[in-house]
């Protein structure tokens, strides 16, 4: 996932990284050979450890007031509220805010920083799964490329949710990384990014399956002796063809923009494309 690294995060010391991670331009399966990682192949799902998750992943500039500042009151739906990054801030300025999230362990993570949470505040399962009533809501949220995790067939089925769910003139606020900013067409494993916390260094690198539009993203953490793999799954969207799957739904894309800062055009060059649906 394309996503800002801040300074302070970027400045990789090369001796801190470790071996195991040295692996760009290695196919997955070649990389597992090459380092004989025992992980590698086998890596837990990031979001099974949300502590981690918050090392490595930092969203994008700007998203944080971006989201909080269209959330601010109403009836708010939050898709994928993960360990609270942007919840918590919308929580402060509207208290009735609903999180949705499939993982124990990023709620957890978000109660532990917010145990002031309401019950039922956060609930936890597949958005997928989930049924409101119609109308229910006067806008949804679903930050840091959430719409990728599904695939073409399961993200429609979530627009029509979606769609539902959303009281009429409502808005839907997201984003989604830059597929073209994705390497060339060769099924590698690229190093995307990499980083310090405190003692922990960590690199996450992208195997782009092209042909299915598919993304595995892995990432490695380091710290001392110990070594940590996390795998994260997603698809990829170009925002037409995404344009395209939100007006079959029933909703209109009213503005799309290629940063959540300055809210440029979107471009080729762009990371992110944050879109503002509404349903007429
Ligand atoms: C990339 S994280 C983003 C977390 C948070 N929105 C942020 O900006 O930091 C995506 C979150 O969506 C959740 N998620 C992924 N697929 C989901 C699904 N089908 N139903 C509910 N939650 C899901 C994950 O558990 C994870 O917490």
């Amino acid at each position: 996932m394309k996503t800002n690294s801040s300074p302070k995060n970027d400045d990789t010391d090369k001796h801190q990284v470790s071996v195991a991670c040295n692996l760009e331009r290695l196919s997955i399966a070649d990389a597992a050979v090459a380092t004989n990682h025992e992980f590698f192949n086998n890596p837990e799902p990031i979001f099974d450890r949300s502590e981690f998750f918050d090392i490595a992943y930092h969203g994008y500039e700007g998203d944080v007031n971006f989201y909080s500042g269209r959330a601010t009151s109403g009836d708010v739906l939050y898709l994928g509220s993960g360990t609270g990054r942007i919840f918590n801030k919308i929580w402060q300025l509207n208290r009735d805010v609903i999180g949705v999230d499939k993982s124990k362990s990023m709620i957890s993570s978000l109660m532990r920083k917010n145990p002031c949470l309401k019950n039922g505040q956060i609930i936890e399962g597949d958005v997928l799964d989930l049924e409101f009533p119609g109308g229910s809501y006067d806008t949804i949220i679903a930050p840091y490329s959430f719409l990728p995790f599904f695939d073409p067939t399961n993200i429609e089925k979530l627009l029509r949710k979606i769609h539902s769910w959303l009281k009429p003139q409502g808005s839907f606020f997201t984003d989604i990384f830059s597929p073209f900013t994705n390497p060339p067409f060769n099924q590698t494993t690229e190093l995307e990014r990499s980083g310090t916390k405190g003692d922990l260094s960590y690199k996450i690198y992208n195997h782009y399956d092209h042909f299915s539009q598919h993304l595995t993203e892995i990432t490695c953490i380091h710290n001392g002796s110990s070594h940590h793999d996390f795998e994260m799954n997603m698809y990829f969207y170009y925002p037409n063809e995404l344009r395209r799957l939100i007006e079959e739904s029933n909703l209109r894309v009213v503005d799309m923009w290629g940063d959540f800062l300055k809210k440029t055009a979107p471009s080729i060059t762009s990371k992110v494309f944050v879109f503002h649906i509404k349903k007429p």
